[in-house]
């Protein structure tokens, strides 16, 4: 699993070795023109100009050492072929969050401005938030308050304007692009209102989908696709296809493929919305059972005090800002 997360400070590492050499071939260069001058009395017009211009001769002389120590540096530093020392684990890969004993995402100081020109809204204004391994939460508040420009910013689909996402000890703000896709893909689990399944494959094809994007072996997929199902209770379900599916039925399928990557953390943006009260009654007990029994951690969004009674802990929202937490005992 681990191999196959990227090294973002590989990428750092190699970019600043090439940058090193870079000057290294320059000033190299130029300690050549400047040497053929000195010492034969030769200059190569134009060139000679471009690489060195009006310098004092104290510089010039100070660029010979530069390469000269470069050199050295790289003779001393250089290893044997084969025996690169690997990047270690730690540096390479955060540790899965929570693994570490902190909470699984912390949001600091948190706001979000949309501005189309014409208007600015601000939709979060200052949100602290901390989520610890195995809370079930639960995010209410009037249409419009900014819950899911919240969630969106807490997966990183969307950047904050100021404040701080960490997940697990890294910075969503300090990853690029593809390192936070790679990152949703591999920790974060999302569950949607409108399911979101593809019409044209079963429920274990979609349900197996994101573990082949991800370049996993079919077969494998496809066994952790099929005990995801079962754990939403659709064993017998797993050849067919949303229309042939109640409401319900879709969300569990939906549920089942936030599982598959093992995620952290699933975000679910007003789960139950479609759903009538039966349904969405079997699918609040599901996610329940799911985090007390298989330990997942929930951060949901709903307008459904029968979701929301299921969770531990709720957060109030109103405009873009937290107004009150409620604790459920037990
Ligand atoms: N892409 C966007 N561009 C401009 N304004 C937006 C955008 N998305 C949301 N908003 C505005 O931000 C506020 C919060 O929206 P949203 O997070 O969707 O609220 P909620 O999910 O609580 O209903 C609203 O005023 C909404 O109109
Ligand atoms: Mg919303």
């Amino acid at each position: 699993m681990a191999s196959e997360r990227r090294t973002p400070t590989r990428g750092r590492h190699s970019v600043a070795r090439a940058t090193v050499w870079v000057l290294f071939a320059v000033t190299s260069l130029a300690t050549i023109l400047y040497g053929l001058k000195v010492i034969a009395g030769v200059t190569v017009p134009g060139l000679y100009v471009r690489v060195l211009p009006e310098l004092s001769d104290g510089v010039k002389v100070g660029l010979l050492w530069l390469p000269t120590a470069g050199l050295v540096i790289a003779l001393l530093r250089r290893k044997p072929a084969g025996s690169q020392a690997p990047v270690p684990e730690a540096e390479a890969f955060a540790p899965p969050a929570g693994e570490d004993g902190g909470p699984i995402v912390v949001a600091r100081s948190l706001t979000k401005v949309y501005d189309t020109g014409a208007i600015r809204v601000s939709a979060l204004q200052g949100i602290d938030l901390a989520i610890e391994k195995g809370e079930m939460v639960a995010i209410m508040g009037p249409s419009g308050c900014g819950k899911t420009t919240l969630l969106n910013v807490l997966s990183g689909i969307d950047d904050a304007s100021s404040g701080e996402v960490l997940i697990g000890s890294r910075s969503l703000g300090r990853m690029t692009d593809n390192e936070k896709t790679d990152f949703r893909a591999n920790r974060i689990g999302f569950v949607f209102q409108s399911y979101n399944l593809l019409p044209v494959l079963s429920a274990v094809e979609n349900v197996e989908l994101p573990l082949l994007v991800l370049g996993r072996n079919p077969a494998d997929a496809r066994e952790r696709a099929l005990r995801a199902l079962e754990a939403v209770g659709l064993t017998g379900e797993a050849d067919k296809r949303p229309m042939e599916m109640s409401g319900g039925q879709q969300q569990r399928v939906a549920i089942a493929r936030a599982l598959v990557n093992d995620p952290d953390i699933v975000f679910a943006d007003e789960p139950t919305g479609n759903l009538d009260s039966d349904t969405s009654a079997d699918v609040v007990a599901l996610l329940r059972r799911l985090n007390r029994e298989m330990g997942r951690t929930f951060l949901i969004v709903t307008h459904d005090p029968e979701v929301s009674r299921a969770t531990g802990r709720i957060v109030h929202m109103r405009n873009g800002r937290i107004e009150r937490e409620l604790r459920m005992g037990g």
